[in-house]
Order: C-alpha cells, then structure tokens, then sequence
C-alpha cells in the first residue's frame, strides 16, 4: 500500500482507532531545516502491535516521542485515546503518559542504585498511587515476566535479558493502554531477544497495544504490520502474515 492509498483509507478509520496522527512534521533547524518527520498520518488501531523500520535517522525516535506524547508537531495533530495532544499543556501530557502509556527502552533505563522490584514500583509513586500494594503489584508482574526470584536484586546482578524484563514489568506498572518500545532488543543477543518478544506476544494476545521500533527484519515480522519510515516519510505499510488489519478486513 503507498502513503496516498494509506492516508486516504486513515480518513475512515480516524473515528474508532486510540492513535492517530494527521500530517505530521517535526522540523529541526539546523542552519537547514530538517525534516525529523514529513506529513506522517498512522492510525494505530485498539490492541494492534505495529512495528516501525527505517535507516538510521529516518525518524523512528521521532515517531515514537509524538505518540508517547514526549514531543508535539510542528504542523499537523496527534490523537491520543481520543485527546487531542497538540492541546494539551505539559503536565496534562506527562499525566496522559503516565495513565495510558508504557515505555520500553534499548538501554533498559532501571535505576541502578534500586532492586528489581523497587524499580517495577517507581511510576506508581511518580503517580502518587496509594503505598499499599505496590510491592505486591512488583511482585506479580515481575513473576509474569520470569523474574519472581529476581526481586530483590540490584540492576547490575541482572544479565540483560532480565534488565529488560524488569523494564518491561515496569511498563505494565500502571496497566498502559499503549506500551511503546524503542530498540526493545537492541542491547540482547538473539536467543534473549526472542524471549522478549515472546512475552511481546503474550502482551499482543492479552489485548495490549503495542509500537515497536526495531533495526531487524526478524523481530518486526512479530507485529501485525510493519510501517516503513524513509527521510521522515511513511515509505509503506506492509501486512505481516494474517494480520486482522489487512486490507479489506475492515
Ligand atoms: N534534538 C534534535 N536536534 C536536531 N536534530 C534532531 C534532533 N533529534 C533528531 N534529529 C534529527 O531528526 C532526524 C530523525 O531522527 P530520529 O532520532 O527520529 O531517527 P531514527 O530513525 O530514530 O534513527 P536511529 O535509527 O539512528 O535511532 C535525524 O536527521 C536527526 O538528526
Ligand atoms: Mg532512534
């Protein structure tokens, strides 16, 4: 599918999709103007996993801070479980963030200096979400990701594979309606990436939304599609398998 047909079949589907941006563009100037993203419109529907490809610098990062509401355009709006971000002040976005939406890093982000478990925790005192139960809370989602007999080690006395574990727990914390993942498995060997995404698909399958950014062909096959960024540009939409949102099954 090309751009054009891509955007003008969007126009239909704007009214019931969680994501949605319309012509997007993020400029940077330096001395020229450069185009991180070039009017980019995606619909990511309720409980799809879409990942995103693209040479270094074609605007990856730049597409997950707009739907992670860490970024705004400069032209064009983004939709964001039906609030229109570009609207919003700063705190109204970090509050956005902070109820629907779940990060996953390439560095994993975990505190050093906290254990596995006080990790997991963090977003719900950043939430202010009532001390009791959060412990619990860690202690559940850090079994769901194999890690129940990890809770109480530091960062370091975690290989790499457990780190993102521990990131991902994290993600879940507040029970996101969108996890965004750049470079999930960037930082792991192949064995430990296909673990990550095994429990990528168990978050799929349990009705999570999920947006993926990765350099490796193998790993965006795991999504339902996957969206080709080129010079800031959607390139393609490329249907994975049976994907429930191939065309025509809408
Ligand atoms: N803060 C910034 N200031 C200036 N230019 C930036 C900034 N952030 C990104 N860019 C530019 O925007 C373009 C897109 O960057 P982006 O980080 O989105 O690429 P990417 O696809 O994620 O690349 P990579 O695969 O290397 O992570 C690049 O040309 C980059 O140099
Ligand atoms: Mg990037």
């Amino acid at each position: 599918m090309t751009s054009a047909q891509h955007a003008a079949q969007t126009e239909d589907r704007a009214a019931n999709t969680t994501v949605s941006l319309r012509n997007v563009r993020r400029t940077y100037y330096l001395g020229e103007p450069v185009y991180a993203l070039d009017g980019v419109s995606l619909d990511l529907p309720e409980g799809s996993f879409t990942a995103v490809m693209g040479p270094s610098g074609s605007g990856k990062s730049t597409l997950m801070n707009m739907v992670g509401c860490l970024d705004t355009p400069d032209e064009g709006t983004v939709h964001v479980g039906g609030q229109d971000v570009t609207a919003l002040s700063g705190n109204e976005r970090a509050t956005l963030r902070g109820n629907e939406l779940g990060f996953i890093f390439q560095q994993f982000n975990l505190m050093p200096r906290l254990t596995a478990a006080e990790n997991v925790t963090l977003p719900l005192v950043f939430n202010n979400a009532v001390g009791t139960g959060r412990r619990e809370r860690a202690e559940t989602l850090l079994e769901r990701v194999g890690l129940g007999d990890r809770l109480d080690h530091a960062p370091t006395e975690l290989s790499g594979g457990q780190r993102q574990r521990v990131a991902i727990a994290r993600a879940l914390v507040n029970e996101p309606s969108l996890v965004l993942a750049d470079e999930p498995t960037g930082n792991l060997d192949t064995g430990t990436g296909a673990e990550i995404m095994d429990l990528f698909a168990e978050l799929h399958e349990a009705g999570r939304m999920i947006l993926m950014v990765t350099h490796e062909r193998h790993i965006a096959e795991h999504a339902e599609r996957i969206v080709h960024l080129v010079d800031g540009r959607i390139e393609e939409i490329e249907q994975v398998g049976d994907s429930a949102y191939a065309e025509g099954s809408q």
